[in-house]
C-alpha cells in the first residue's frame, strides 16, 4: 500500500480535513508533518461538526495512530483543549501520538507574532496570531523547546533561560508587561507535559513499522502551496513548508516512502491574510461566493477572500508538489452561475502577458488575471455521487481544470458532508475502497 500526500494546492482552507478524512479509512497511519493550530480543518460526520487544529484528521476512526509529526509546532494549551473537546464528545484519543522533537510554542511566541503584526501596521501578513512564525524561528535559531523538553524540569528550565533574554529585549516597545515569568512558565509546561506524556514518542518508528508493514500511511499537510515559505507569496506566506517535500522531513521518511500526492483545490479560490491574489473578485460575485461557500475561517473566523480559479497557480502548485491527483471539491459552490470564468494567464504593467506563475514579487503584485468563461449549470448537485449524475457543464469544467493541469480528478466535493463525494476514477485502488 502507498504513501499518499495529501495537500493544499491553493492557499490553505481547500477541504483537506474532509479528503483526509475520507481516505484514512483505509490508512493505518495518518500523520501531521508540518505548521500548527493555524490550521483549522473541519469534518462533518453525520451532521457533526468537527473542527482540529492540531490532531490529524484520523482521530474520528478508532485505534487508527494519529501522529503529530516532528515537523509541527504544537501549543499545548491548545492540543490538551482539543483532546478534552474529544473526550466529552466520547472520541478515543488513544491513538495519537505526538513527536518528542515537535516544537512547542510558548507564551512568549504568541506575543512576539502579534507585535510583529503591529510593527508592520499597514504591511502586515495578517497571522493568525497563534505564534506560529516565531516558534519556527526559535527552531532555526537553536532557542526552540520541544516535547521532550516538557518531561525534565531541570532541560526545561535551562531552555527557556536561554530563549527568554532576547524575547523581553525584543517585546519591551510593545508589550508593558510581558508576564514572562520562568518559573510560572515551566510549572505550566511541566504540567502540560505529564499531561501529554503517554502520548509522546519517537514517532518516526511507529510510521516506519507501518509502511515496513505495507500498511497505508496518510501524510496530512496544512496551509496550502502558496503559503509555502519558499515557494509562496513570501512574505505573505506561513513559516513552514506546506508543499510535499516537506512530508519526508516532517514525518521522517525518504521521498520513496510518499508514492502519491494529492492537491486539494476548490472550484474556485479563497484567501485569508493579506498578500497578492490575481484573481480577487470585490464585486457582487465574490460576496456571493463567500456566502455561498460559507468562506469564513475556522481558525480567525475571518472573511475569506474570494476569486475564480486560476490555473497557472494551480499549474505552479502541481509542479512544486509533484502532484499525482487532483481533488476538486466546493464544486457545488458554483452551481447557479450562469458563467464561470477560469484565469488562463496574466497580465501585467505595460501589458505584459504571461502563463507562468511569476517568481518576483512586483510582478505578481501587479497581476491580473485573464480569463475565458465556461458555461456555468443551475442544478443543485448535492446529490450527484457519480459523474454520470453531474450536469454537462460541471463535468466539462472539471475535464477541462484536469486538461489544464495536467492532473487527472480523483475526487470531487459536492457538499460539505462526508458522503457528499463523486469519485471520479474507480480504478484508483482508494477510491474502489472508499
Ligand atoms: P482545510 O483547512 O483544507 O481542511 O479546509 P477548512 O475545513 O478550513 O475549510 C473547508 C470548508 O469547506 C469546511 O467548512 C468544509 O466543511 C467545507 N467543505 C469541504 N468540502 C466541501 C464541498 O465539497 N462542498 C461544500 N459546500 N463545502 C465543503
Ligand atoms: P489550513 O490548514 C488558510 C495564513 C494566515 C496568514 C498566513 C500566515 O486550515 O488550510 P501564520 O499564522 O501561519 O503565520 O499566518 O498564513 N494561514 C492560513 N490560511 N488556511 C490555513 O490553514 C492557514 N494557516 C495560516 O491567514 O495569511
Ligand atoms: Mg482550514
Amino acid at each position: 500500500m502507498p504513501g499518499i500526500c495529501i495537500v493544499g494546492a491553493q492557499w490553505g482552507d481547500e477541504g483537506k480535513g474532509k479528503v483526509v478524512d475520507l481516505v484514512a479509512e483505509r490508512a493505518d497511519a495518518i500523520v501531521r508533518f508540518q505548521g500548527g493550530n493555524n490550521a483549522g480543518h473541519t469534518i462533518i460526520r453525520d451532521g457533526e461538526v468537527f473542527k482540529f487544529h492540531l490532531i490529524p484528521s484520523g482521530i474520528l476512526y478508532p485505534g487508527k495512530r494519529c501522529i503529530i509529526g516532528n515537523g509541527v509546532v504544537i501549543d499545548p494549551g491548545v492540543l490538551t483543549d482539543e483532546l478534552d473537546a474529544l473526550k466529552a464528545r466520547k472520541i478515543d484519543t488513544s491513538g495519537l501520538r505526538i513527536s518528542a522533537n515537535a516544537h512547542v510554542i510558548m507564551p512568549y511566541h504568541l506575543l512576539l507574532d502579534t507585535a510583529g503584526e503591529t510593527k508592520l501596521g499597514k504591511l502586515q501578513i495578517g497571522t493568525t496570531r497563534r505564534g506560529i512564525g516565531p516558534a519556527y524561528a526559535d527552531k532555526a535559531a537553536r532557542l526552540g523547546i520541544r516535547m521532550q523538553d516538557l518531561l525534565d524540569e531541570k532541560i526545561l528550565k535551562k531552555k527557556i533561560t536561554a530563549a527568554i533574554d532576547p524575547k523581553r529585549l525584543s517585546l519591551r516597545p510593545y508589550v508593558k508587561d510581558p508576564s514572562l515569568d520562568l518559573q510560572s512558565m515551566t510549572e505550566a509546561y511541566l504540567t502540560y507535559g505529564h499531561r501529554l506524556e503517554r502520548h509522546i514518542a519517537d514517532t518516526a518508528r511507529i510510521v516506519w513499522d507501518a509502511l515496513d508493514a505495507d500498511k497505508l500511511v496518510i501524510y496530512e499537510g496544512a496551509q496550502g502551496a502558496l503559503l509555502d515559505i519558499d515557494h509562496g507569496t513570501y512574505p505573505f506566506v506561513t513559516s513552514s513548508n506546506p508543499i510535499a517535500g516537506a512530508a519526508c522531513v516532517g514525518a521522517g521518511v525518504g521521498p520513496k516512502d510518499v508514492n502519491e500526492v494529492w492537491g486539494i483545490a476548490k472550484a474556485y479560490v479563497t484567501r485569508v491574510g493579506s498578500g497578492p491574489f490575481p484573481t480577487e473578485l470585490h464585486d457582487a460575485v465574490g460576496e456571493e461566493i463567500r456566502a455561498r461557500g460559507g468562506e469564513f475561517g475556522t481558525t480567525t473566523g475571518r472573511a475569506r477572500r474570494t476569486g475564480w480559479l486560476d490555473i497557472p497557480a494551480l499549474r505552479y502548485a502541481s509542479r512544486i508538489n509533484g502532484l499525482t491527483s487532483l481533488a476538486i471539491t466546493k464544486l457545488d459552490v458554483l452551481s447557479g452561475f450562469e458563467k464561470i470564468k477560469v484565469c488562463t494567464a496574466y497580465s501585467g504593467p505595460d501589458d505584459a502577458a504571461f502563463t507562468d506563475f511569476p517568481y518576483h514579487q512586483s510582478v505578481l503584485h501587479h497581476a491580473k488575471g485573464e480569463y475565458i468563461e465556461l458555461d456555468g449549470w443551475t442544478e443543485d448537485i448535492g446529490d450527484c455521487r457519480t459523474a454520470a449524475d453531474l450536469p454537462q457543464a460541471a463535468r466539462d469544467y472539471l475535464d477541462y481544470i484536469a486538461e489544464a493541469v495536467g492532473v487527472p480528478v480523483v475526487l470531487v466535493g459536492v457538499g460539505p458532508g462526508r458522503e457528499q463525494v463523486i469519485w471520479m476514477q474507480d480504478s484508483l485502488p482508494l477510491a474502489e475502497a472508499a
